[in-house]
């Protein structure tokens, strides 16, 4: 049976792009009220647009959600202007893709934010409200937050913040009928590839269109699973990690090496 989105109310962070946009789509398809939000106005109008033409109560917010004194009265008009809330994404995210030694404070903090202090932010002001409503919070992760990816430690270090927050909250919720969704993305061809202020991309794996993403997400509400990954395979990588973490960063290091000396030619 599938996931029942008539009439529900949902807010998707970072809809103006990517993975976000699939999302808010599919299910504004499906009968939802949809909230999107992102800093880019142009792209949220063009997909609004869209979204009307199923769910003509739908809604756009342009705004920073890295700016965390805002939130509360965002989400304050999100309940108000949705009619409430029944399923939050929280999606909006950026990549850091910068050796360790690179690295400054500053640039760790700003993906921090953005991550992980920023949809734990919301969610908080959001959680009366999806306690009332019995709904769903739904933090896209990365396989990011359950491997070592090289050249990533600020953004994997974001991402394992956001898995182990949604970890103890489903603990925390679960006499509240709250259901928490981990979402691990593996490599999905988004505008997240070509940001700048980013060191390129190793030319290692596959990426998969952006629609791939909407399926898993929908089944994974209806069967209420904690943490799924997408591409499915990545769930064996991490469950070889785990018993011997030492023996896969190894792997890992070795993997990097062969990668980088046929780079080289
Ligand atoms: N693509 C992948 O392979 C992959 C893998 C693992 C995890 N993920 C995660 O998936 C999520 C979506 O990424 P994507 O791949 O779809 O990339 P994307 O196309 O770059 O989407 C990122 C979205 O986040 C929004 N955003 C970024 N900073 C924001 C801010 N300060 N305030 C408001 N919105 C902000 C962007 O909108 P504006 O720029 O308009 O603000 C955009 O809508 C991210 O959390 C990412 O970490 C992706």
């Amino acid at each position: 049976m599938a996931f029942d989105l008539e009439g529900k109310r949902v807010l998707v962070t970072g809809a103006s792009s990517g993975i976000g946009a699939a999302l808010a789509e599919a299910f504004a398809e499906r009968g939802a009220i949809v909230g999107i939000c992102a800093r880019r106005a142009g792209p949220l109008e063009g997909l609004l647009a869209r979204m009307h033409q199923h769910s003509p109560e739908s809604r756009m917010w342009s705004i920073d959600l890295s700016v965390l004194e805002g939130l509360e009265s965002f989400a304050a008009d999100v309940r108000s202007s949705l009619g409430g809330l029944d399923i939050l994404v929280n999606n909006a995210g950026i990549p850091k893709r910068r050796q360790v030694t690179a690295l400054t404070p500053a640039v760790v903090e700003e993906v921090m934010t953005i991550n992980y202090f920023s949809p734990v932010r919301l969610t908080l002001a959001l959680l009366p409200e999806l306690i009332r409503r019995r709904g769903h919070i739904v933090n896209i992760s990365s396989v990011a937050a359950r491997l070592g990816p090289p050249g990533e430690a600020a953004y994997a270090a974001s991402k394992a913040a956001l898995t182990g927050w949604s970890e103890s909250m489903q603990v925390d919720l679960a006499e509240t009928g709250v259901r928490v969704h981990v979402v691990n993305p593996g490599i999905i061809d988004t505008e997240l590839f070509h940001l700048p202020d980013n060191d390129d991309v190793p030319p290692a794996i596959e990426a998969l269109p952006v629609e791939a993403m909407v399926q898993p997400v929908l089944d994974q509400l209806d069967s209420g699973t904690f943490e799924i990954y997408v591409p499915e395979w990545f769930a064996d990588v991490v469950g070889r990690k785990f018993p011997d973490t030492g023996a896969f960063l190894e792997g890992t290091i070795a993997w990097v090496k062969e990668s980088r000396s046929k780079e080289g030619g």
